[in-house]
């Protein structure tokens, strides 16, 4: 077990009706002038991009905009955000939507305080310093992003997608209302369940012991996420599913869990090379690639954790021989993120063929092999890339 800190200042409004008694409040303590960031216009079909213009103007807020952050969000929209900051002296943004609206304005954030492209911070050129506060209007459960100090930025000049993690990025205040996510699609709703659940699966796979504490919590996480997300499928204004999935997006990722464990991540850094390349959903890269890891990764060394992960997470029977279990949940995985969930289960699905990943591999690898769970060389993500053809 190792020593750890633990820090997680986000304040959370969970649920209905806390915008209309607490966002204005909260936003003043920062400022007057506030920054609303959002993405393709899903909050203006929801009624909640009203709600909260009218909020704001009630409060006497006033109130500048930035709206079309794309999925992937690239570092050109978060230029444009950083500009904006400067140039009206902004106090605080307000990020409504998912991940890519909260992670586009952390670099935002930042870039106020910097003369230079934002994507500077992406690839080391220049140190995260300072940055404006951030509160989030959460609408998509998946990244955790509301509660976590990273965030993920594209550039598609350089096809690369980079991720960089600072505590002043961390939100301020977020607000989670599960009915906000009511109108997420089937296939973004899917799509957010592997990523939460993938969160997870990167801290959970280690190969000293941890602490039992946060093993069955994080169990207990993960059977909440494979419980939910097909109810949330199939009934999307189910109140107790959004719920689950609201809150469990944000314990997955914020900190708790990874507390005792500091090895890199496996499958998100081989993932973000297939959406720099092809502008994939991020959920859908790291379904099509976990159930390919574990079995490139599963052997008699690392056979404990997937017999564990078997018998608490499936309820599959302890009796049976460990590698058989091992197996088995590798199966029940694959049955749940491509039958419960209907996600594609493969990469040529998706017209993506095999002529970057030796490119992509070298990326990955760029410092030396991907450190993990199981280190991983470029030839082994190479052979797990075409595994999932
Ligand atoms: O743009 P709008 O119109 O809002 O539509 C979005 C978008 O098209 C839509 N959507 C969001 N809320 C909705 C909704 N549609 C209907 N009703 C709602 N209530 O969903 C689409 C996808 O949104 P996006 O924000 O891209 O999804 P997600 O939250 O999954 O974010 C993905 C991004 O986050 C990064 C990913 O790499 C990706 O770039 N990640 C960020 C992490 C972090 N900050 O810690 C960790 C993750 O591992 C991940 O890498
Ligand atoms: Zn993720």
């Amino acid at each position: 077990m190792k020593s750890f800190i633990y820090d997680i200042p986000t304040k959370v409004y969970f649920g209905p009706n806390q915008i209309e008694h607490n966002l204005s409040t909260e936003l003043k303590k920062f400022g007057n002038k506030v920054l609303l960031v959002y993405g393709g216009g899903s909050i203006k079909k929801i009624g909640l991009y009203d709600k909260i213009i009218s909020e704001l103007k009630n409060s006497n807020i006033q109130v500048f905009e930035l709206s079309g952050i794309e999925p992937n969000p690239r570092h050109t929209s978060v230029n444009k955000g950083a500009q904006i900051c400067k140039q009206e002296n902004i106090d605080v943004i307000l990020a409504v939507g998912g991940g890519s609206v909260i992670d586009a304005t952390k670099f935002m954030a930042a870039g106020r305080y910097y003369e230079g492209d934002t994507w500077d911070f992406l690839i080391g050129k220049a140190q995260i310093t300072k940055a404006l506060p951030i509160v989030t209007i959460l609408t998509l459960s998946a990244t955790g992003s509301e509660m976590d100090a990273g965030g993920v930025i594209t550039n598609t000049q350089t096809k690369e997608k980079l991720g960089r993690i600072h505590p002043i990025l961390r939100p301020k205040v977020s607000f989670l209302d599960p009915t906000n996510t009511y109108s997420v699609s089937k296939y973004q709703t899917a799509c957010g369940s592997a990523d939460i659940l993938s969160h997870i699966i990167e801290v959970y796979f280690c190969t000293y012991n941890s602490m039992y504490m946060l093993d069955t919590f994080m169990e207990g996480l993960m059977k909440t996420v494979i419980k939910y997300a097909p109810i949330a499928i199939t009934q999307p204004d189910n109140y107790e599913a959004r719920a689950n999935l609201m809150w469990a997006s944000s314990w997955a990722i914020n900190g708790l869990v990874a507390q005792d464990k500091t090895h890199a991540w496996s499958c998100h850094p081989i993932e973000h090379e297939l959406s720099a390349f092809y502008d994939i959903t991020h959920g859908l890269g790291l379904a099509i690639l976990t159930p390919r890891w574990m079995k490139h990764v599963l052997s008699s060394n690392t056979v404990d954790k997937f017999y564990q992960f078997g018998v608490n997470v499936f309820d599959i029977d302890k009796n049976l021989d460990k590698m058989e279990v091992a197996k088995k949940s590798i199966e029940k995985l694959e049955s749940f993120l491509f039958k419960d969930l209907n996600l594609s289960n493969n990469l040529s699905e998706l017209n993506i063929d095999n002529s970057h990943f030796e490119t992509m591999a070298e990326r990955v690898t760029k410092d030396g092999p991907l450190k993990g769970f199981i280190d991983l060389s470029k030839n082994d993500i190479v052979e797990i890339y075409n595994a999932c053809l």
